[in-house]
């Protein structure tokens, strides 16, 4: 059953210039980064979903307003248990970009009756994986970086993770984008 989720997904001009803005940190962390294609934001997590309703997910999701999505991710942040280093977009994004559409989208997965991950809404993109726990113990977090990131979406995807070796790789299934007269 494929592992899907919805997501924020930038340009791939904006993930390179994420991806080398945390550069530095991510090798003096000695991490593992995240391919700059697979940068995202997950809005919500709906875990394995039975391919046949796929179909009936895409059609929930049809009528749900897009728009421009534009963040600025502000903070980095480091789990060292599970060795995860994200950064964090503003507060201010969160309530009043990132919410409604996220309620919304998860109420378009509960009307073909998927099932959401329960755990409260925290925004991030995960920028490397394996950072060693005795590095992450060395500094506190989260720490602001010294410039913001812009972190633009252009409607949002629905997103399939494939476990893999070297750590998860994503894939875009579908795409919704604004109307013209939307932006
Ligand atoms: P992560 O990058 O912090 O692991 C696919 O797994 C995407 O969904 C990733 O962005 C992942 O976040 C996120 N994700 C995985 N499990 C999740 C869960 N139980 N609840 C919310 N998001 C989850």
């Amino acid at each position: 059953m494929p592992r899907l989720f919805f997501a924020l997904q930038p340009a791939p001009l904006q993930q390179a210039v994420i991806s080398a803005a945390v550069m530095p940190m991510v090798q003096a962390l000695g991490a593992r980064p995240t391919l700059q294609a697979d940068l995202h934001l997950t809005l919500a997590f709906l875990g394995e979903v039975q391919a046949d309703a796929v179909p009936d997910l895409l059609r929930a999701a049809r009528d749900l307003p897009t728009g421009l999505s534009a963040l600025q991710l502000s903070q980095v942040d480091c789990w060292a248990e599970s060795g995860v280093l994200r950064l964090l977009p503003e507060e201010n994004a969160i309530t009043h970009a990132l919410r409604p559409l996220v309620r919304k989208l998860e109420g378009a997965a509960q009307d073909v009756s998927i099932r959401i991950d329960d755990r409260p809404f925290r925004p991030h993109v995960t920028v490397a994986r394996k950072v060693p726990r005795a590095a992450s113990m060395q500094q506190a977090w989260p720490q602001p970086l010294a410039s913001p990131l812009p972190f633009t979406a252009n409607g949002f995807v629905l997103m399939e993770s494939i476990p893999g070796s070297a750590g998860p790789r994503y894939r875009v299934i579908h795409s919704w984008l604004p109307w013209p007269g939307d932006m």
